[in-house]
């Protein structure tokens, strides 16, 4: 079943709990307004005019999944919910540039701050690249080297999934985020506005996208193993993003 309905509010009113749930997090992201800047409800909409908007970065996803094998290791559990779940990742962009274990980033911060309420965080604190973004394959990412912040390598198996969720909201919005992936192994699901998951189906294996996630949307790995560009930049790639999306007009 490619469809699924939900209960959109619920989703909503849960993602509130988790980061507008007390004073202190609400300064937090009223701070990062002032630090690393806020992009508006209309230059969201014009930068996402779609779930997926194709950008011109492309990577070699055989080369990819060829060179990310020598950190194999290196990839650990996503977070600690729905752990029987076969969901790895590894940095890309973290805090100190470091490849370690129990990464902060490598799981949801909706769960990270759901589990500390006093230690509110956000992409834009994590902003150095580990070596893995050095590798050949990921040579077409450099020019987003000035705006990096919080990316994640995903690396899913089947039965692999995210419930349906958002990332961010119009009046908060400190990254951007873009995505890609090297198999149509892994669908996409965006809400229609009538509570309804539609699946994505147009989705080029290497293409880098920028993804919707104020919209909710899911992820799921129907067979086999597939890896995900899970990455993030900072508001002031805003007019980079322009310059390399595929213009609206020309979408069929
Ligand atoms: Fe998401």
């Amino acid at each position: 079943m490619s469809n699924l309905q939900i209960d959109a509010d619920e989703i909503m009113i849960e993602t509130l709990a988790a980061f507008d749930a007390n004073e202190l997090q609400a300064d937090y992201y009223n701070e990062l307004h002032s630090t690393v800047g806020n992009i508006t409800k209309d230059d969201y909409i014009a930068l996402y005019y779609n779930y997926l908007v194709p950008t011109n970065i492309k990577i070699d996803h055989e080369l990819f999944e060829h060179e990310i094998k020598r950190y194999d290791r290196c990839f650990e559990q996503w977070g600690k919910t729905l752990s029987t779940l076969p969901r790895k990742a590894c940095a890309l962009v973290n805090y100190d540039g470091l490849i370690k274990e129990n990464d902060q980033i490598n799981r949801s911060l909706y769960e990270w701050n759901i589990d500390n309420p006093n230690r509110p965080t956000a992409d834009s604190d994590f902003r150095k690249p580990t070596e893995i973004l050095d590798l050949p394959s990921l040579e077409p990412l450099n020019i987003l080297d000035p705006y990096w912040c919080r990316s994640n390598i995903l690396r899913w198996d089947e039965g692999a999934k995210f419930l349906p969720h958002i990332d961010c909201m119009h009046n908060h919005t400190h990254s951007l985020r873009l995505w890609g992936t090297t198999t149509n192994n892994i669908r996409l699901r965006f809400h229609n506005g009538f509570n309804q998951m539609i699946e994505h189906d147009d989705v080029e294996p290497g293409r880098i996208y920028l993804i919707d996630t104020a919209t909710i949307h899911d992820a799921r790995c129907i067979e086999g193993r597939g890896y995900q560009f899970f990455l993030s930049v900072l508001p002031r790639a805003y007019d980079l993003l322009k310059e390399i999306i595929q213009p609206q007009e020309n979408v069929a």
